[in-house]
């Protein structure tokens, strides 16, 4: 019998991969059949959110500093303030995050200053959770990935959930990784119905 979905769960798997059915996203998807029924869901590929080089014009002038947040942006920040829990599910690109992710996290720095949507407040208390593939046998490799996500919960007072890591190189390798299989079926069991923040 599965427990039943912590009220109000909303689980957002933003799939950092670029391409599709990768081991990350096979493993990410892996984990999520094992949530609670009922658990609310949503899913988003980065790469079909494309969103625009980032410009850093935190100390430009203040009509400068207006950023007009629409298109894939405006989707991608209602989607993130909509979820009680965002999972990166990331591939480890070169010891780090891929570029789709990076450039999305870069853009949390504009959206923390975008007037009227109060994103710092509304994003402390949410839990930030990562799904990762890597070719290398030794998962240490993802800790640079890891450390970057981890600290981003700190600053904005998330709550850093876990690391699930499996490994492969070729689309489907993962699923011969026993190890992360059986680490999937549990992995999102600690997420804390006490600790939700309403979207
Ligand atoms: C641009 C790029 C960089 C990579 N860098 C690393 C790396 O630093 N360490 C590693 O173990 N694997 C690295 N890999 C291999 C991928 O992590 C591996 O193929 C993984 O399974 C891809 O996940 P996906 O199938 O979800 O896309 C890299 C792959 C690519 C395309």
């Amino acid at each position: 019998m599965t427990s039943p979905a912590p009220r109000g769960a909303h689980f957002l798997f933003l799939l950092a991969s670029s391409r599709r059915d990768g081991n990350a996203e096979t493993l990410a998807r892996h984990a999520a059949a094992a949530l609670p029924g009922g658990t609310r869901q949503t899913w988003r590929r980065l790469d079909e959110h494309p969103l625009p080089p980032f410009a850093d014009l935190r100390h430009a002038s203040a009509e400068a500093w207006q950023p007009a947040i629409d298109g894939h942006a405006r989707t991608l920040l209602e989607a993130t303030l909509a979820a009680t829990d965002l999972v990166f599910v990331a591939p480890v690109y070169w010891y780090s995050l891929p570029a789709s992710a990076k450039l999305y996290l870069d853009h949390w720095t504009a959206w923390l200053r975008a007037p009227g949507w109060d994103f710092k407040a509304r994003m402390a208390g949410k839990s930030l959770w990562a799904v990762t593939a890597l070719s290398d046998s030794d998962l240490r490799y993802a800790a640079p990935l890891e450390g970057a996500l981890k600290l981003t919960a700190a600053y904005l007072d998330m709550r850093w959930a876990g690391l699930l890591a499996g490994e492969g190189n070729r689309p489907g390798d993962v699923t011969r990784d026993t190890r992360a299989l059986t680490a999937a079926k549990t992995f999102f069991r600690s997420a804390d119905p006490g600790s939700r923040a309403d979207g």
